[in-house]
Parts: C-alpha cells; sequence; structure tokens
C-alpha cells in the first residue's frame, strides 16, 4: 500500500500526518516510515500463501529494531546474513528459531553465535561451508539444521547485480556438487537436512522465473521422495518486486496462487523471504533543496541527501520517484537533475525529473523502505539520517541522527 498522499491543502501526509512539520522537527535528510504500511504489506504477503508456509522478513531491507519488532509481534520469522543481523533480530524480540541464516561467507564466529543462540536453520552456500557447519556442531555437540541452497541457472530478469541464480553468480551450490551434499547431510551425526532452497533475485517483476525455481525445487523434492527422502521444507528466498515507476508486480495473492497450484498435495512447509515487498513502499526519504543551479545546459536542483544516504540511484539506476512535499506553490515547471553535496558526479537521486521547486523546498523520494537506510554509509563523513515511524496520528523517533562525534568513534589517534 502508498501510505502517503496529498490532503486538502496540498500537504503531503503520511497515515494522519503533515510531513513538512516532521522535517522541521527532526531536520533532514529524514527517513520516515509509515507502521500501518508495514503491518498491511506483511499480513497482505504471509495472508496470501493459504498453505504450510513460514514468511521469514529479510533483515537487510530495514533492520531497524522497531520494525524487527513490528514483525516480531505479528509473527514473522526473519532471513538474515550475518552475526550482526541476529543480533539484531535478537535485541528487537524475535526468536532465534525462527530465522534462517543465508549468505555465502559465514564466518567461524557467526556459526558458532548462530549455534549457541539456537538457529533455525543454515541455507548452506558451498561445500566447504557445511563442512565448517557440521565441525563446529560436533565440537559443541549439537545438530544444525541446514538447507541446501541451489543455484538453478535461471535468469530473473532484474539489474544485473541483483540477480542470483544465475550460474555464473556466486550463490549456491553447484548442480555437480549437490547430491554428494545432500548424502553427507543424510549421514552426518551432526546435520539434520530441512530441506532445499533458492534465492533466484530481487525486485522480480513477474512471476515465471519464481515458478521455474519452484519447479526445479519439486522435481528434486520429488526424485528424492522417491528414494523414502521426504524434505520437510523447500525455500523460494525473497524477491518479488515491487511498483516503484512504471513496473507492474504480480500481487502476492497471484504470487502465492501460483505456487499453490504446483504444490498441489505435497505437505512440504514453503519458506518466503520478503524483504522490498514488505519495507519499500513503506517509506519515504525526505531532502530539502539546499541550490538550485544551471549550468547553461541543464538544471540541478541540489539537495541535503545524497548518494551515502540512498544508493540505489547511483549503484543500479534506480527509479525512484520524487515529489514534492507541497503541491501549493506556484514555482515554474522545469526539468531538474536532483543530486546530492559528494564529490561524484554519479552522486544522483533521480535524473530529468519534472518538478515545480524552489529553494529550501522539501521533497519525499518514495519507495524509500527498503535498502534506502541499510545502505547508508558516512562516505564524505556525512553523518547518517533519522528514522521516523508514524503511527496514525503519532510520529516516534526510531534511530536518532548521527552527531558529528559519532562520525570518529572507534578512531584514535598516534601517541
Ligand atoms: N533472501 C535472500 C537470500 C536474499 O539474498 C535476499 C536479497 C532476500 C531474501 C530478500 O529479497 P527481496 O524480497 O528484498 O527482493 N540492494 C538491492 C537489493 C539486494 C537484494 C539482496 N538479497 C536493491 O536495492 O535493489
Amino acid at each position: 500500500m502508498q501510505p502517503f498522499a496529498y490532503n486538502e491543502n496540498g500537504q503531503l501526509s503520511i497515515e494522519e500526518l503533515e510531513i513538512a512539520p516532521l522535517a522541521r522537527q527532526h531536520g533532514t535528510p529524514l527517513y520516515l516510515y509509515s507502521r500501518q504500511a508495514i503491518e498491511q504489506n506483511w499480513l497482505q504477503f504471509d495472508g496470501a500463501a493459504r498453505f504450510n508456509h513460514r514468511c521469514c522478513y529479510a533483515v537487510k531491507a530495514n533492520p531497524n529494531l522497531a520494525i524487527l519488532n513490528l514483525l516480531a509481534k505479528l509473527g514473522a520469522g526473519f532471513d538474515i546474513v550475518s552475526g550482526g543481523e541476529l543480533a539484531r533480530v535478537l535485541e528487537a524480540g524475535g526468536s532465534a528459531d525462527k530465522v534462517i541464516f543465508s549468505g555465502t561467507g559465514k564466518s567461524r564466529e557467526e556459526i558458532d553465535y548462530a549455534l549457541d543462540a539456537g538457529i533455525g536453520c543454515f541455507n548452506v552456500e558451498s561445500t566447504q561451508e557445511l563442512t565448517r557447519i557440521a565441525e563446529r556442531a560436533a565440537h559443541k555437540q549439537q545438530t544444525a539444521p541446514v538447507t541446501l541452497r541451489l543455484n538453478p541457472d535461471i535468469d530473473a530478469e532484474t539489474h544485473p547485480y541483483i540477480t542470483t541464480g544465475k550460474k555464473h553468480n556466486k550463490f549456491g551450490i553447484p548442480n555437480n556438487e549437490l547430491e554428494s551434499l545432500i548424502q553427507l547431510c543424510l549421514e552426518h551425526p551432526h546435520l539434520e537436512l530441512r530441506g532445499l532452497s533458492c534465492h533466484i533475485g530481487s525486485q522480480l517483476t513477474s512471476v515465471s522465473p519464481f515458478i521455474h525455481a519452484f519447479e526445479t525445487l519439486l522435481q528434486l523434492y520429488d526424485e528424492l521422495a522417491s528414494e523414502g527422502i521426504e524434505l520437510p521444507w523447500l525455500n523460494l528466498g525473497g524477491g518479488l518486486g515491487v511498483r516503484y515507476h512504471k513496473e507492474t508486480p504480480p500481487a502476492p495473492a497471484e504470487y502465492m496462487q501460483a505456487i499453490a497450484e504446483r504444490l498441489g498435495e505435497r505437505r512440504v512447509k514453503i519458506i518466503f523471504e520478503p524483504g522490498r515487498s514488505i519495507v519499500a513502499n513503506a517509506g519515504l526519504l525526505i531532502a530539502r533543496v539546499e541550490y538550485i543551479k544551471n549550468n547553461g545546459l541543464q538544471n540541478f536542483a541540489i539537495t541535503n541527501a545524497a548518494m551515502n544516504d540512498l544508493l540505489r540511484p547511483a549503484l543500479y539506476q534506480a527509479y525512484q520517484p520524487i515529489i514534492p512535499l507541497s503541491r501549493d506553490n506556484d514555482s515554474p515547471l522545469a526539468t531538474y537533475d536532483v543530486v546530492g553535496p559528494i564529490c561524484e558526479s554519479g552522486d544522483f537521486l533521480g535524473k530529468d525529473r519534472e518538478l515545480s521547486i524552489t529553494q529550501d523546498d522539501l521533497l519525499a523520494i518514495c519507495g524509500s523502505g527498503a535498502y534506502g537506510f541499510s545502505m547508508s554509509s558516512n562516505y564524505n563523513s556525512r553523518c547518517r539520517a533519522a528514522e521516523v515511524m508514524v503511527d496514525g496520528q503519532q510520529s516516534h523517533l526510531i534511530r536518532a541522527r548521527e552527531q558529528q562525534s559519532d562520525l570518529w568513534r572507534g578512531e584514535s589517534m598516534l601517541p
């Protein structure tokens, strides 16, 4: 759902609050999220699966404790890719046994931490990783639950940087190693094979690559079942896209219906790891126009938000809509490149945008709830933005703006 709209005075509002006063109160750049939108997106996604399933929110999309806590209260599991993400889930009240640990490079320390916490499952991506998990579990006299992540060599038809299921990608277990790893899991006293998994990419806008991946998983599942090995889980990963601009991604109901049809009567539990589809459209990044400039060729709107705050446009040439907080203005309509203050020509938030704006106006960059704050950095020694969650008529600061002294925390000068 889209949680924001212009009110009768032409002011952009989120839930029941006008945004401009929030921007004045908390300063800009400011990340704003809608509790209602996050909860509705979650309930819509989870509720659309009318078969045995579990949804594990992909923490990397937005790891703020308040968001994890909201989702934990709705019964969510979590998909993590680092010890830091596990620590966040536990701090936010999530339970370790509903956590799936994905990622290609789990360290010994992370594996130990996850085993000690009672992790729900390791999603294993290589032979060496499986061996390491088995060793650590044996050392602790524990049994490690694992799923094996396949690389199904499927084109997710998305940006190359977020395509993860093609043969040349670093992800998943190569086909020719799979059978021996399944055997290893079945024979090893400290491993428990929970199932198979795959995650073919992010921002998918059609159902067919998912179905292709699911059919690959089902074929293996059926083969193993015919040998008497009934796997409890199949994990399809995340990846359902959202509408930023003109995309027309399937609704969760359409996606789940397609899965249900292929699943048939099989009793296996299906795991999903949605990230973007839960939070992307629940968040806005608010920025102020510092300067308007024309170089004789084009107009620039230089805002106080930059690629360090929101990297997606610079990294993936991603399009996110940019709209003014007030429609009630008589500034001339012109075409702008909306850019930040960082010393790189790749520092843009949007190109060729038609806007009626003037110096000091406030802008909202839409679709910023996923992979926005979570990919932000301190590049150019810029303090990271504040995050605020709106809940009806209330707003809550869920992460304070960084102070300059935070910039060098942990650093020291030579004696
Ligand atoms: N599960 C695994 C194993 C993943 O690697 C990912 C995302 C997800 C689930 C969640 O996927 P989602 O539902 O959010 O598409 N920074 C990029 C997206 C990177 C996605 C990485 N993996 C962007 O801003 O577009």
